[in-house]
């Protein structure tokens, strides 16, 4: 059925998170015990994260049944991991990249060029020359000067034009950076098509760890829209829809379970054209469950009445999502004695903002006992440094092949 027929603006019923049932379940059954993370310590060390490969497979299909029309370019960023790329490449995904370094990480482990994607906005030429290189073709641009890059190249690249969605709700409201009105993406793709460069489809991200999917719904809405416009305008048909990341995870508070989640979307897509190939760049979703960190408590100090543990790891190491993404991990000790008190957990670094958790309620603790997190796998290590030379925690990584349990390094 044609576009202009079928598409209308519709309202679609998001259904309140405690409607539904939430994620939290499913998280609980491939974390290590605390009996098995305590072996992992005595053999590994501290700090760790313990990186495991069945909550990568079990997140992918998940995300996979719930938009069942959709190709999953898994975005390397949050977790740019060899391991997590061979998991997700034994699974059939594609890949997100957005800089040469991600592009030297897939192709180092054999992922085939055509199933990947470019969509950082903003590029060097030495960017695109890179990508073209290794074979990627499709690119992202969202204003009149990023296109004029592509002059050079427009016998080998497709570019997707994105837009602008801000999105308060979310960690990140990744529109306020990037992405373009539907005004100036009418204009892009004009210019393309004098240009001669070729204009694949549209893209758009509406924020990290989005709460809900009324915001997809919306810019798929407005998205539909330009599809229509460009054909009402003569300009060659948009063949894809590239519906961005931000598939939200329960950190401390309960969210969507993914297939209620991802129901209103499926709603909304299904208005576009048949032939409209849609893509996502699920990062978090796939990789924030498979990753518990392992810190060991160096030294304690009590202050103000409270007393302070330092741990071998914090926001400059592994917690750097504290800062950077807002996220608040589930933390606890792995001694789970009743009698709590309220405590501090700070890092290692001699910098006063090294602080885990300002109130944490904890048993008393020795000098030597572990503090495990969970739901550590996005935007910690990947965005971690090596502030005060304290070296960054060991990967262990478990389950890569699957139906075996042997730890693989
Ligand atoms: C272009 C792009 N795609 C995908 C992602 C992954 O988003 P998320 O981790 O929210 O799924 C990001 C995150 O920054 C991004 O910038």
């Amino acid at each position: 059925m044609a576009l202009s027929t079928k598409f209308k603006d519709f309202q679609i019923k998001v259904p309140e998170v405690s409607a539904a049932a939430n994620q939290s379940e499913c998280f609980a059954y491939t974390q290590q015990t605390n009996q098995e993370i305590e072996q992992l310590v005595a053999q590994y060390g501290a700090p760790l994260m313990v990186l495991d490969c069945e909550a990568i497979r079990r997140q992918y299909h998940a995300l996979k049944n719930a938009l069942p029309n959709v190709t999953l370019h898994f975005a390397l960023k949050p977790l740019p991991v060899a391991a997590v790329v061979r998991t997700l490449l034994a699974e059939g995904a594609s890949f997100d990249l957005a800089t040469s370094g991600e592009i030297d990480l897939v192709a180092s482990e054999g992922v085939p060029s055509e199933r990947t994607i470019h969509t950082h906005p903003i590029k060097r030429d030495s960017d695109i020359r890179d990508a073209l290189a290794y074979g990627c073709t499709v690119f992202v641009v969202d204003n009149i000067n990023e296109l004029e890059k592509f002059i050079a190249y427009k016998d080998q690249a497709e570019i997707l034009v994105r837009l602008s969605f801000r999105n308060t709700e979310a960690f990140a409201d990744l529109s306020k950076k990037f992405g373009c009105s539907p005004e100036t993406a009418i204009e892009i793709i004009s210019y393309a098509q004098q240009l001669g460069i070729r204009i694949k489809g549209l893209s758009f991200h509406v924020g990290s760890q989005s709460p809900n999917p009324t915001k997809y719904v919306e810019a798929i809405n407005a998205c539909a829209k330009i599809i229509l416009q460009v054909n009402e305008l003569g300009l060659p048909a948009l063949s894809t829809l590239d519906i961005g990341g931000g598939f939200p995870v329960p950190y401390s508070a309960e969210v969507l379970a993914i297939d209620v989640f991802c129901a209103p979307i499926n709603v909304a897509l299904a208005q576009l054209p048949e032939t409209m190939q849609i893509l996502a760049e699920p990062g978090r979703f796939i990789v924030a469950s498979c990753v518990t960190s392992v810190a060991s408590i160096m030294g304690q100090a009590v202050r103000e009445g409270k007393t302070w543990y330092y741990l071998d790891d914090g926001i400059y190491g592994s917690f750097s999502g504290l800062v950077f993404d807002e996220a608040l991990y589930p933390i606890d000790s792995a001694k789970q004695d009743f009698t709590r008190f309220e405590s501090v957990l700070a890092g290692p670094t001699c910098d006063s903002i090294d602080i885990v958790s300002e109130s944490i309620m904890l048993p008393k603790l020795n000098n030597g006992d572990l503090i495990i997190s969970r739901m550590m796998g996005a935007y910690t290590l990947a965005t971690a440094t090596d502030f005060n030379f304290f070296k960054r925690a060991e990967v262990v990584v478990l389950n890569e092949q699957v139906h075996s349990q042997e730890l693989t390094g």
